[in-house]
């Protein structure tokens, strides 16, 4: 791996905080390029620029692919990575899907290691921050021709950031755009699904809604995701959840809230929910809880859903399962409970 520090640290305690989530980035980056077939060696540099011409592939097509982590520190002011292989296992499914190269995992994760131990002073100490880490793909070569690029670029940077959502969050049921159809890219972190949502959300955020609940785009009838987060219900003393699809993201959130939730003991339910049934649920007593669960926002508690204009309000209660989640999963995240998925990472 080659290395280029930064002659003098951008880092100071205040820099970032206040700043919008995602647009301070820390010291140094990390760069690997695929040419001829193969990933050439990696390179950390600091954070700046890059190079284009107008022809880059990416920007015609679309062929750009991501994830999304956090790292946590310690309480021995160490940094701590969740389930780090899970992302690179991810981020080449949705190269696959993309038709891209897979990187192979060790690049990703001691490239990874590398970046977050020349910048761990940039991994906030506060209790509800993180350093976000965003791994990308994209296509660099330059020619204008619909067909898969020849040559790749994988990059890592990285932000410290706060807590994703601080006031309440009030979502609306999207029934008439799709965010993905079966068949499509939903499964994939490909970046076009995040440019296909925009237009929605900011429809629905007219309406004074922060997110949206994305249906099924056969028939908008069966609940899907909500914004960037999988959705979960407690329905009487059990967690429900929609299954896996080509159409919804498989979040490493969700598949980690299913595994907690068992442990501690409380029943977990994949299947498909229909929209008038969780009104109905919603309206016996049955569902009394709604969440959404993610990297970012990690599990964010739902104050209502609006369905056909009628508005569905859930009352935020102490001992919801989405509080008990949370503190369960962020204890984890953060080094202060036993770990016995194995599921942290010391970077060192
Ligand atoms: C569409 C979508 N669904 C779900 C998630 C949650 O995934 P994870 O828990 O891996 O962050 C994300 C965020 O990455 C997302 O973009």
């Amino acid at each position: 791996m080659k290395i280029e520090k930064i002659a003098e640290s951008r880092w100071n305690e205040n820099a970032w905080k206040g700043a919008a989530f995602g647009s301070v980035f820390s010291d140094h980056m990390l760069l690997v390029h695929y040419k001829d077939g193969k990933w050439l060696t990696p390179e950390i540099k600091p954070y700046g620029t890059l190079d284009m011409f107008p022809a880059l592939h990416a920007l015609h097509y679309g062929q750009s692919i991501f994830e999304g982590m956090k790292a946590y520190k310690g309480p021995q002011n160490e940094t701590l990575l969740f389930r780090p292989e899970e992302n690179a296992k991810r981020l080449n499914k949705s190269a696959t899907r993309l038709c891209m190269p897979e990187i192979p995992e060790d690049i990703f994760l001691n490239g990874l290691n590398e970046l977050l131990k020349l910048d761990s002073k940039w991994v906030p100490k506060e209790p509800t921050s993180a350093l976000y880490i965003r791994p990308f793909m994209f296509a660099s070569s330059n020619f204008i021709k619909a067909t898969p690029s020849d040559d790749y670029t994988f990059m890592i940077i990285t932000c410290p950031v706060q807590a994703y959502y601080t006031g309440e969050v009030h979502v609306k049921v999207e029934t008439d755009y799709t965010r993905a159809a079966a068949g499509g890219t939903g499964a994939a972190k490909a970046a076009g699904n995040y440019a296909a949502s925009f237009y929605p959300a900011k429809l629905g955020q007219q309406e004074g809604f922060q997110q949206l609940v994305w249906t099924d785009g056969d028939t908008h009838e069966y609940i899907e995701e909500s914004g960037t987060m999988n959705i979960f219900f407690r329905r009487n003393n059990e967690l429900i959840t929609p299954p896996t699809s080509d159409s919804i993201l498989a979040g490493i959130t969700r598949n980690s809230l299913l595994k907690l939730a068992k442990h501690l003991g409380i029943k977990c339910t994949e299947e498909r929910i229909n929209l008038e049934q969780m009104a109905a649920d919603y309206k016996s007593g049955a569902i009394t809880e709604a969440f959404g669960a993610g990297t970012a926002a990690t599990v964010a508690t739902i104050n209502s859903i609006t369905y056909k204009g009628e508005k569905l309000p859930f009352t935020a209660t102490k001992d919801s399962y989405a509080a008990k989640l949370r503190t369960a999963l962020q204890d984890l995240q953060y080094g202060r409970s036993e770990d016995p998925f194995g599921w942290r990472k010391i970077v060192e």
